[in-house]
């Protein structure tokens, strides 16, 4: 006599669920549309309303995406919003086998933060922008550069420019122009070599079998991240909205 659920009928439930709680209109915004090769934002308006009938736009959280705390701290984030932690895991704990300081390690844990949840393009800048409020001036100044000083080798600490640029990007690949200026600036600055660091541990090749979490670095995060007490988004930063955006993709408005 089987007492509990099956696997697929514990799926039915789900979607039964999700589609019960789907009993709202969503949207899609400019920005993802465009990432499907479309402009516009798509899914709104009384047209749109009109096709679904008795049904509200969505103006709160995705119901199709893990419900988050209240008051979500940073660690929160990366557990109910990111996909590509083990990346960022993976640069944390070689900074911390090779006995960095805990700023840089830090750093090397957030460094690639908005490819995990936000945006790709331009990476370095939007994880830069979304930290800036919580963490030491040098920790997201550091997270911006790493973006030019990827492409760039410094022989000095035994970076050479990615293997994987050249298979990902062709041999013949040359950086945009600002980000030749970006490294050439960063070159020059009292934090380089915090930003050359980022780059030292962001590695693609790791042990397959090293299990690597996020435990050794709560305490870090809890010393070097200035959480805030009405959790991220809700606390009026200039980056606040960002985070809220994250939480809430779809939201109408
Ligand atoms: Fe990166
Ligand atoms: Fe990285």
């Amino acid at each position: 006599m089987a007492t509990e659920m099956s696997m697929s009928e514990k799926a039915d439930e789900l979607e039964l669920k999700m589609s019960d709680e789907l009993d709202v209109i969503l949207t899609k915004s400019a920005l993802a549309n465009m990432e499907d090769g479309q402009l516009g934002a798509i899914g709104m308006g009384i047209h749109e309303q009109r096709k679904h009938p008795g049904k509200l736009f969505l103006i709160d959280d995705d119901p199709r995406l893990p419900k988050m705390p209240d008051k979500p701290t940073l660690l929160d984030f990366f557990e109910y919003r990111m996909r590509g932690a083990n990346h960022l895991l993976q640069s944390a704990t070689h900074a911390l086998k090779a006995g960095m300081d805990e700023k840089i390690i830090l750093a090397c844990l957030i460094h690639d933060i908005a490819n995990g949840l936000f945006i790709k393009s331009d990476h370095g800048y939007w994880g830069a922008q979304l930290v800036e409020p919580y963490v030491d001036e040098e920790v997201s100044w550091a997270i911006r550069a790493h973006q030019a000083l990827r492409f760039f080798p410094d022989e000095s600490v035994g970076y050479t420019y990615p293997v994987l640029y050249t298979s990902y990007f062709g041999a013949d690949y040359e950086p945009d122009q600002y980000i030749k200026d970006a490294y050439e600036r960063a070159r020059k600055h009292k934090w380089y070599m915090t930003a050359r660091l980022i780059t030292v541990h962001d590695i693609y090749s790791f042990d397959p079998n090293a299990v690597v979490s996020i435990e050794p670095f709560v305490d870090i995060v809890g010393r070097h991240f200035r959480q805030p007490e009405e959790g991220l988004g809700w606390d009026n930063s200039p980056s606040s909205h960002m985070w809220r955006t994250i939480r809430r993709p779809t939201k109408y408005l």
